[in-house]
């Protein structure tokens, strides 16, 4: 199979043949039909997430079962599935505590795909999807309508999942509250879209790119604030009568933005991080500010979503036009481009390039 590989920190990601073995007990093959470019793509090419180099990149997927493995009874060769990373095991601490998207023992495939010498293969997020075909934990492909575009949503399987979960989950956006997104790239625009299906009645982006606000309006935003020109917690106060919105999330990864985030929010609101910040940043509050404006900080991996539980839902609304993931796809590409997708997404021209594959 050809796929996209990141042999050493910082060089360009090269196409490979990739050997992907039948899949054993408890596991599936997929042919994949399409995969998003995401920042943490282009972290592993970067050394960033580890050096467990060669990496077979690609994580935001969706394609169509090829062959499973023994014990796996619920899934069959030709159903349309989108990939995740959160085969929840069942078992562990979380799990066992009705929490299973906290699940702490995630299940991906026990076989390696190889470069054609035998070199095992990393893959992104244990899926590696930027690839004809990928191994996985069967419990990391979730059943969606095939009738549903595939670059639209194999976007659920990461990013789209973070933003749309952020609000929904994390954040617990309820009928008729405010919120408030911080950078509208696609996990900032889809907290919006999720706002939006929760029911919030004011909904207020900020971003510094004109243009990605536009987006962030089609997506749902019902004010926009443009922080490269005023002061994103007055603007935010101005529109919330004074009082600060009950949700505010922050979808850059950015300590400045954090704390924008923080004071921006109502009493007893939420704040909710779902950028990831990088290893250096820091924070100081004011404990008295902390302790005297209530609510509550919380993180949002993934969006807390359960996958099983949430893509069939979303893919249905999805096809009824109640949430719309096309708007996320920037443009399609080739799996030869995925090199040039991530300059696109350093300029911050996309919300989503999406490798489509042939047949
Ligand atoms: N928690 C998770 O599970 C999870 C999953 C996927 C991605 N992420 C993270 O979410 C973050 C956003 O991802 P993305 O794909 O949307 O990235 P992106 O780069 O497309 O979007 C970031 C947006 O923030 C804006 N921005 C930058 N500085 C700003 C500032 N000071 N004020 C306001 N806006 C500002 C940019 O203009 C851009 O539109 C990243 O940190 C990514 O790693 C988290
Ligand atoms: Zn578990
Ligand atoms: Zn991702």
């Amino acid at each position: 199979m050809k796929g996209v590989v990141a042999r050493q920190k910082g060089a360009p990601v090269t196409l490979e043949t990739i050997v992907v073995p039948d899949p054993g007990p408890g596991e599936a093959r997929v042919r994949v039909r399409a995969c998003g470019v995401c920042h943490t793509d282009l972290h592993y090419r970067e050394g960033a997430i580890n050096d467990d180099f060669p990496f077979l990149l690609g994580h935001e997927a969706a394609g169509v079962v090829e062959s499973v493995g023994d014990g796996v009874d619920d899934l069959s060769p030709g159903d349309a599935v989108v990939l995740n990373w959160r085969a929840v095991c069942g078992t562990c601490r979380a799990c066992r505590r009705g929490r299973p998207w906290y699940c702490f023992a995630t299940h991906n495939a026990r076989q390696p795909m190889t470069l054609e010498d035998g070199t095992p293969l990393a893959p992104a997020l244990g899926i590696g999807a930027f690839c004809e075909q990928t191994l996985v934990a069967a419990g990391q492909c979730t059943r969606v309508d095939a009738r549903a575009r595939p670059e639209a949503v194999g976007l659920l399987g990461c990013g789209v999942m973070a933003g749309l979960g952020a609000a929904m989950w994390t954040g617990g956006v309820g009928l008729g509250d405010s919120v408030a997104v911080f950078g509208c790239g696609g996990v900032g625009c889809a907290a919006i879209a999720g706002a939006r299906l929760a029911g919030a009645t004011r909904i207020i982006a900020v971003d510094l790119d004109p243009a990605k606000l536009a987006v962030a309006r089609a997506l749902g935003a019902t004010d926009v604030v443009d922080a490269s020109r005023e002061d994103p917690v007055e603007a935010i106060r101005a529109l919330t009568g004074g009082n600060g919105a009950d949700v505010c999330i922050e979808a850059v990864g950015n300590p400045k933005v954090f704390e924008q985030a923080f004071y921006a929010r109502d009493l007893a609101g939420v704040v909710v991080q779902v950028g990831v910040p990088d290893p250096s940043m820091r924070i100081e509050l004011p404990m008295i500010d902390l302790f005297g404006r209530g609510g509550s900080i919380r993180s949002s991996w993934y969006g807390d979503c359960l996958p099983s539980r949430d893509f069939p839902v979303l893919v249905d609304l999805y096809l009824q036009g109640r949430l719309d993931l096309d708007r996320f796809v920037t443009e399609t590409i080739g799996l030869d481009e995925v090199e040039s997708a991530f300059e696109a997404m350093r300029q911050g021209r996309v919300l989503r390039s999406v490798v489509v594959l042939e047949g």
